[in-house]
């Protein structure tokens, strides 16, 4: 088991990327801090690890409420009493035409995808210092190049990368590894708005022709969150079945 002994906080742990990297954290032996909005969604990833023999709780969350932030962490400590790995997964995406875009569209795509995970590594920080820990930050490709109408998200997910380097670098003395995955175009419910002309078309685009399924994203997470990747900070690891090359 490679997470053996440690304890892990996925946040966006409720669906698709977060809840398949929960389940495959807890199946490898980590105790598992399930973090989201959607109680039903959270009981229901916590029970599914449970049933598997592991050890899960979940923690209602809203990433915009700093005093949720401050209950996430609190709880993580009252029952595990230490933090191994903090996986910032949580995130949403708003895609529309600049004139469209209001302010608050905006502030709320920055604030989940960038303020939140600020404030998660900030308030960790001190307990992943104890433990040698690590962080994981969920980006994207549009972090790293860009999707049409995208101008909060790819502008979040770029900076999520500059923020996951600054970090690593200042803290990789001191025993954190901090590093970024940048899934592609990955069959979860933030592909809900997508329809299935635009779906074939995407398929049709990726060199692997097809879109990745949430398990393969959770399984290149479990490498850069265990003791495999021991030597690896500030990388950006990008999982999308080649589309970055087109
Ligand atoms: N799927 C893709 O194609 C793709 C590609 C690149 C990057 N990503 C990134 O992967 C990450 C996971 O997304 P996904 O694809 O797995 O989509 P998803 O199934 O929609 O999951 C998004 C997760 O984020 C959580 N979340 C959103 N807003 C939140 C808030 N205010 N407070 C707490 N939790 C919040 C949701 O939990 P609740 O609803 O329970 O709050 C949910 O668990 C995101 O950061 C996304 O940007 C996805």
């Amino acid at each position: 088991m490679k997470l053996k002994e440690k304890v892990a906080i996925v946040t966006g742990g409720t669906s698709g990327i977060g809840e398949a990297s929960a389940i495959l954290f807890a199946a490898e032996g980590a105790k598992v801090v399930v973090a989201g909005r959607n109680q039903e969604n959270g009981r229901a990833v916590v029970q599914h690890i449970k049933d598997q023999g592991g050890e899960a709780v979940f923690v209602q969350a809203d990433m915009l409420n700093t005093d949720d932030i401050d209950k996430l962490l609190n709880t993580t400590i009252e029952a595990y009493g230490k933090i191994d790995i903090l996986f910032n997964n949580a995130g949403i995406s708003v895609a529309k035409p600049l004139e469209e875009m209001t302010y608050e569209e905006f502030d709320d795509v920055m604030d989940t995808n960038l303020k939140a995970p600020f404030q998660m590594c900030k308030q960790a920080m001190p307990y992943l210092m104890k433990t040698k820990g690590t962080i994981l930050n969920t980006s994207s490709i549009a972090g790293l190049s860009t999707n049409s109408n995208s101008y909060a998200y790819s502008a979040s997910k770029s900076a999520l990368i500059s923020l996951t380097k600054v970090l690593a670098r200042d803290y990789a003395a001191k025993g954190v590894r901090v590093n970024a995955i940048c899934p592609g175009i990955t069959e979860t419910p933030i592909l809900n708005t997508v329809n299935g002309e635009q779906m074939s078309y995407l398929e049709a685009i990726i060199p692997m022709q097809r879109v990745g399924q949430p398990i393969e994203i959770a399984k290149p997470a479990l490498f850069l969150v265990s003791d495999d990747a021991s030597y690896i900070t500030g990388s950006t690891l990008v999982v999308d079945g080649g589309i970055t090359l087109v």
